[in-house]
Formats: structure tokens, sequence, C-alpha cells
């Protein structure tokens, strides 16, 4: 990690009020791949790690039975906290948790994350999702800063003085070794994707899958449109 935990808490306490204005495209693809394949039952409890001000817990909640939010920064689950209030959402719960500490004392079915997990080193990334595998969820799905090949190091996609993206590889071997099998990969940009990764023996359920052929077909459409 090129920063310590107080730091990047600190660095998101900060921009919190404004965090939700300032999006790009790459960022609101990636959202939005990770809020179609997390696709949980009603029964379904989330766990949003690194959940920020809330985007994608908040998307998913009306379709969960409960979402768990967890971040390092206060001023972002306030922000989350907020957000959740003013749309009278009500099964969400937003606190203190870190990748590798993640803080929760329920089961969780499917974790997501979005956008957050390349602040840690690649061996912090391992340990986490060795964490995030020790939860039993049937499936997580990983939205974030990631290196499909090169980067290239004059015009990175990331701020090379606060993020740590890991090789696209060095995830997925990463996830397996934590007992998930990869069963979708959704390149957004040279240096941003999305990984969806299930337990085998858990539930892969129909809509999931559904949701990654769709995603795949609509990826297929856009590229021969
Ligand atoms: C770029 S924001 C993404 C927030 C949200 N997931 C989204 O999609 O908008 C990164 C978030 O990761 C949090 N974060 C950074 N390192 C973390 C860690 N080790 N554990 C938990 N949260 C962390 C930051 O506080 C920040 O809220």
């Amino acid at each position: 990690m090129k920063k310590t935990l107080e730091d990047h808490a600190a660095r998101f306490d900060e921009m919190a009020a404004e965090y939700d204005d300032s999006k790009s495209e790459e960022y609101r693809a990636c959202a939005e791949l990770v809020i179609r394949h997390a696709a949980p039952e009603a029964d379904d409890v989330v766990l949003d790690l690194a959940t920020g001000t809330g985007a994608i817990g908040l998307a998913l909640a009306p379709d969960a039975e409960f979402v768990v939010g967890r971040d390092i920064s206060e001023g972002m689950l306030e922000q989350a906290r907020e957000k959740a209030a003013d749309r009278g959402i009500e099964n969400v719960e937003f606190g203190e948790g870190r990748f590798r500490e993640p803080g929760v004392d329920r089961n969780i079915d499917v974790v997501v994350s979005n956008f957050a997990m390349h602040h840690l080193s690649d061996e912090e990334k391992r340990e986490a999702i060795e964490a995030i595998g020790a939860l039993e969820p049937t499936r997580f799905v990983l939205g974030d800063v990631m290196l499909f090949g090169e980067a290239d190091p004059s015009e990175p996609f990331y701020s090379p003085e606060v993020d740590d993206p890991a090789t696209v590889g060095v995830l997925a071997d990463a996830l397996t070794d934590a007992g998930f099998a990869l069963t979708a990969v959704e390149q957004v940009h040279e240096q941003v994707g999305v990984l969806v990764a299930e337990r085998p023996g858990g539930a892969v359920d129909a809509d999931a899958a559904a949701a990654t052929d769709a995603a795949s077909r609509d990826d297929a459409d856009q590229e021969s449109a």
C-alpha cells in the first residue's frame, strides 16, 4: 500500500461531500457491471466492501434482504447513511471495516467491491481476497482498476502515487487460490475491469448466469456496432 490506511481514510474524508459529483465514464460502466453481476436474490445478504458513499450497496438494497457497507472513511460512510435516509432505504447498515478485517458478524451471500482494492499492494489484495473467501459467499464481484495489459506509464488511468493496481492475472490467481472459480471477466478499459468469482458448490444461480450471459451479449453487440 502506497499510503497508510489512515492516509487513505483522511483523503476520502476530505473529498466525501463532492465524491459523487466527479465520476468518469469508466467508473460508471464498472459500477453498472458490478451491480448487474451481483444479482442478489431477495433473501441474500450483500457485503459492499469499501462502499464509499454507498453507490453499489444502495443500488442493490431493493433486490436484497440486507446490505452491509464497510469502509475506512467515516466521512464517506456518513454520506452513504444520508443517501440511504434520503431514499428511504432501511435494509442497509454502514460502518467501519476494512478489506482484510471486514467486521461482519452475519452470514454473507454476495460480496461486492468497486474501485477500491487497487489501494492495497498485491500481497495485501491476496490477504483481502482470502478474508473474503473466509466469509464463504456464493459470489464475489470485483470492479476495479486492474491491468489487462502493460499500463501506459505516460498516461495511467490511476494515480501512481496513491494507487497500486494488480494485473488481472494476479487477481485471478488470488481468487482461485481462495476457492473461487472465475466465471466472467469484463474489460471496461485497458486498466479497468470487473471479475465475477463464484464458489463451486455455492448456489451458482440462474439469475446470475443469465446476467453474465446478458452482459456478454451486450458487450458483443457493442463491439459489433
Ligand atoms: C474510489 S472510492 C470507491 C467507493 C465506492 N465503492 C464506489 O464505487 O463509489 C474508494 C473507497 O475505498 C475506501 N478504502 C480504501 N482502502 C480501504 C480498505 N483497506 N478497506 C476498506 N475501505 C477502503 C476509501 O475510504 C473509499 O471510500
